[in-house]
């Protein structure tokens, strides 16, 4: 993967050689194109003038499913992006056709000299970086606390001491455990049912906390199922969409734990990747130091996707009953009033439009 050169970030849409957006961006924190707010003084950087439209980004954990597709999305806009991933879950190939459009530091975020390095210079951090499963999280709690939790310590450090100006945190709404109503609206109790779960917790109200505080701008987005193209289903913890739509495509049987009567919120990924370039660019006043869902704004049971996608791939997949698995939790739904008030979130991509897109990717990759 080839850096970008840094002598011509005066003109980065010249030096991606891509598309710039129809408009531009409004700057962090002053949606009404205002000057920027001023910086606090950095430990390691030396600051330059950054053009109100044009941000410097980092997105941790940009070479996994959802990181791969935010990086995307910001060399489109037209923003300088450098990607730090350890590669632990991560793949290169998700990268590959970006070659020499983004920097990519390959790195371990629980190691604070790898978050000082990512953050040196950088306006906005996306942090995706995570181990983002629940069933990994019961065989091995420590490398998930320690990923999850002790990394996003350091890089929160980091983030403050280099003067960021807005750090966005993939949170999760597993934080919701099993609480009763739906949908989930953000200020009820979080109920961790997992260690993943209290880990996503955790790392979120660090990064609110900081925010409160005065000492970072910080907004956490929680996200609801994310499904999409790159999201491997090939990984013993892989999720229920791409594991479903991998039986349809080799005809085995696919693995229903529970009573498929569960229901999730599946959001597609497009629409994720929206909320997260809407929350980088939302008033300081209103977003810093908030939790936000993230949703697809309708629940569907697990027995439900699978006859949606029987329709969407035109194969009849069956599947074996399995117990239910601890940790998971019976039903989702997100409340997104507050993504809409606050962002302007709506969902975009429909669950039989984004199966049938996430399908044509899986069959291209055999
Ligand atoms: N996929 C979902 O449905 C979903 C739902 C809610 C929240 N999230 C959150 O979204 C984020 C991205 O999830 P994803 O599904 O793309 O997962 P993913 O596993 O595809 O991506 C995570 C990336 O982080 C990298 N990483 C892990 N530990 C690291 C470390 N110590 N240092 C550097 N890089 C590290 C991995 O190599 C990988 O590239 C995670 O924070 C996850 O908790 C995902």
């Amino acid at each position: 993967m080839g850096s970008v050169d840094r002598a011509s970030e005066a003109s980065p849409s010249r030096e991606l050689g891509v598309a710039m957006p129809a408009g531009p961006l409004p700057s962090i924190g002053s949606p009404a194109g205002g000057p920027a707010p001023e910086r606090p003084s950095a430990r390691r950087v030396t600051w330059r003038s950054v053009a109100p439209s044009k941000w410097t980004c980092l997105v941790t954990g940009g070479a996994g499913f959802i990181g791969s597709h935010l990086a995307e999305r910001l060399v489109q806009l037209g923003h300088h992006v450098r990607v730090t991933d350890d590669f632990s879950t991560g793949i290169r190939d998700n990268l590959v056709h970006l070659d020499g459009q983004l920097e990519l530091l390959e790195g371990d975020l629980t190691d604070p000299g790898v978050c000082e390095q990512a953050v040196e210079q950088i306006d906005v951090v996306f942090h995706l970086a995570a181990l983002a499963s629940v069933p990994r999280s019961l065989t091995n709690p420590w490398a998930t606390h320690d990923a999850n939790v002790n990394a996003t310590l350091h890089l929160i450090r980091a983030s403050q001491a280099a003067g960021v100006r807005r750090l966005v945190y993939a949170s999760s709404s597993s934080v919701y455990g099993d609480m009763p109503t739906l949908p989930k609206t953000e200020s009820a109790e979080a109920l961790p049912r997992s260690p993943y779960a209290a880990a996503k917790l955790a790392g979120e109200q660090y990064v609110l906390a900081y925010a409160r505080g005065g000492l970072l701008n910080g907004v956490a987005l929680r996200y609801f199922n994310v499904f999409g193209p790159r999201q491997n289903p090939h990984s013993p913890y892989a999720a229920v969409v791409p594991a479903f739509l991998k039986a349809a495509l080799w005809c085995e049987p696919a693995m229903l734990f529970g009573d498929g009567g569960q229901t999730r919120d599946f959001t597609y990924v497009d629409d994720v990747v929206t909320a997260n370039v809407l929350a980088a660019s939302a008033p300081a006043d209103l977003a810093n130091g908030m939790v936000i869902n993230i949703g697809g704004g309708r629940r569907t049971s697990l027995l439900a996707l699978l006859q949606l996608i029987m329709q969407v791939t035109g194969r009849e997949v069956k599947w074996e009953r399995r117990p239910a698995r601890e940790g998971d939790v019976r039903d989702s739904l997100a409340s997104l009033d507050r993504a809409e008030r606050i962002l302007g979130y709506r969902p975009q991509v429909a669950l039989d439009e984004g199966l049938k897109r996430t399908w044509n990717w899986l069959r291209s990759t055999v």
